[in-house]
């Protein structure tokens, strides 16, 4: 089979249940419903090449594969696959600097820590995950939102040139000259159009950071709500700020506690755009100035189940109200064995963010300033519901409560007028149709370019992993 023909070509890069290397790739998925999978065998190729070559040896055979970054995805089956190939992208991790240090050319298999540690020494720094253990290759193909976003737009956006392995074992370049349709399909389109193996990503200069952090008893949600509103709904709007409002709530003690993350890209200690926020009453709060890779340095977070899941709507701060009821309504009961934390975040995605995206060849999204937050309101609201827990017992309820609350937001943003179709890739969770929530235009584009550069629907049917594009 697939896994044979591959160790004759590749030798020690397989591995097989039982061995080292096999054990690592499992143990390095954040969530368990991932590491439960049990591949044939995993291939960790560790140049371009090899991905293709890869690609040729799989696909004649009628092998099923998954594709893995650092697998950050909560869904069991996205990045990794029962009885198929896992090929495990963790090793292509090379980074260059163009000489001019416009560019960075990243290894698809790179995280985001090694990227920022690799920049800051030349004082040029990418948008990528806020999370330095996150991969650059899931978060880049799904968007990505970071603290530049309001400068640098999605993440995709920054992306000057795909290296990406077809199904046809080719390795092309997708960029604003050549395949400019794929350049554009892989900003928001997943992993269905083929494996990228290389980023070639716009810079942007950038020295130290100031990160703010605040938390506050639940009781202060109100308050907190309104500087989140007008923070990001301010007339003249800066853009050197990144805010996010994240909630936690521990099924054990029964208690909500608000955690603000707020970033400015500029080593301004105590930056005054955050004043409301940070006079309301705290439990805590602290400013610092830091550089990027060393706020970015989290520790790995140990393999949980997850849950994820995603909604966006329009600026409201009643609605923010209403969405923490729902939430707290759905998760208060859940009297879960072994625990179980929700973390549920409200994150902006301000106009200048999905303005850029035009400057840059365009994405897939289907977000655009003049869908309403053009003039006014001036932003998105991105919403994370997020669960963490052990006990597999308690999946089933977990998941349902959190496609419950989903459900109950998404319905209650639509009968009050603030619902957008918009569904974050990287946030959302398995069930959600998220590739159909680009719109019909990207939906039809999406399906051009697959036609033209997948004609079997390889990344569709025998990647089963992650969002799929529809026949
Ligand atoms: C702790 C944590 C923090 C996070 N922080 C952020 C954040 O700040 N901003 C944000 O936007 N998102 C964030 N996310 C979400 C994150 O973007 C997604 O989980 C993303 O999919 C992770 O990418 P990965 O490579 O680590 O994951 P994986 O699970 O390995 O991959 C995810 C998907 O991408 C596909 N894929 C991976 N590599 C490639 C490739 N080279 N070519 C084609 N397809 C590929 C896989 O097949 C899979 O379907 C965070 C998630 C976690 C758990
Ligand atoms: C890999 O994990 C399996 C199952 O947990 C274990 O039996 C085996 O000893 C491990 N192999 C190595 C080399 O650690
Ligand atoms: C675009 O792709 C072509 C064809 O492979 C390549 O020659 C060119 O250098 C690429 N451009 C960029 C900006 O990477
Ligand atoms: C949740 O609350 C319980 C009871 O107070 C505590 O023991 C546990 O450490 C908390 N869990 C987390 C992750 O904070
Ligand atoms: C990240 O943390 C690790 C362990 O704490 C440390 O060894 C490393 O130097 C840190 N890296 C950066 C860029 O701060
Ligand atoms: C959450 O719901 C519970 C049960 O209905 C209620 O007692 C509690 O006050 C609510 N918490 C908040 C912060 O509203």
């Amino acid at each position: 089979m697939a896994c044979d023909a591959l160790a004759a070509a590749f030798g020690q890069q397989v591995s097989y249940p039982g061995q080292l290397a096999y054990n690592q790739s499992q143990a390095s998925f954040t969530s368990t419903q991932e590491a439960l999978l049990s591949p044939a065998c995993v291939i960790r190729p560790t140049c371009a090449q090899d991905v293709a070559s890869i690609i040729s040896t799989i696909v004649p055979g009628g092998c099923d594969f998954a594709v893995k970054g650092h697998g950050h995805a909560a869904d069991g089956g996205f990045a990794n696959i029962d009885d198929g190939v896992t090929i495990d992208m963790t090793s292509l991790t090379m980074l260059s600097l163009s000489d001019d240090g416009a560019v960075v050319s990243i290894g698809a298999g790179s995280k985001w820590i090694d990227v920022y540690t690799y920049l800051d020494p030349y004082n040029v720094q990418v948008a990528g995950g806020r999370n330095g253990q996150v991969g650059v290759g899931g978060l880049m193909v799904g968007g990505g939102i970071s603290h530049f976003s309001a400068r640098a737009g999605w993440s995709c956006d920054n992306v000057v040139n795909f290296e990406v392995a077809l199904a046809s074992g080719e390795l092309i370049n997708a960029n604003k000259s050549q395949n400019s349709d794929l350049w554009r399909a892989l900003k928001g389109g997943g992993n269905n159009f083929g494996i990228v193996t290389r980023y070639d990503v716009a810079t942007f200069a950038q020295g130290d950071i100031s990160v703010t952090l605040t938390m506050n008893d639940v009781s202060q949600r109100s308050a907190v709500f309104d500087a989140f509103a007008n923070i990001a709904n301010a007339p003249d709007f800066d853009p050197y700020t990144a805010l996010a409002v994240e909630m936690y709530f521990n099924s054990t003690s029964k208690l909500w506690i608000i955690a603000n993350e707020a970033v400015y890209t500029q080593p301004v200690p105590n930056p005054p755009v955050y004043d409301e926020l940070v006079a309301i009453p705290s439990i805590s709060s602290s400013n610092k100035i830091t550089t990027l890779p060393a706020y970015a340095n989290s520790s790995a977070i140990p393999q949980t189940y997850w849950l994820y899941a995603s909604a966006t709507f329009a600026p409201s701060t009643s609605f923010m109200l209403e969405t923490f009821d729902i939430w707290n309504n759905t998760f208060f009961p859940i009297e879960a064995a072994g625990g179980v934390i929700w973390f549920c975040h409200f994150e902006t995605v301000p106009t200048v963010m999905t303005a850029y995206a035009d400057e840059t060849g365009g994405n897939v999204l289907g977000l655009s300033p003049k869908d309403g937050n053009g003039v006014a309101p001036r932003y998105y609201i991105v919403m994370l519901i997020s669960a963490f827990w052990t006990d597999p017992t308690q999946t089933q309820a977990i998941q349902d409560a959190g496609k419950t609350a989903l459900e109950k937001v998404r319905s209650a943003a639509k009968s009050k007028g603030v619902g957008w179709e918009f569904q974050y890739l990287n946030y959302a969770g398995g069930f959600q149709d998220v590739i159909k929530s680009y719109g019909p235009e990207n939906v039809e584009f999406l399906k051009k370019v697959s036609k033209k550069y997948d004609p079997d629907r390889v990344f569709q049917e025998r990647v089963p992993g992650g969002f799929k594009l529809p026949a």
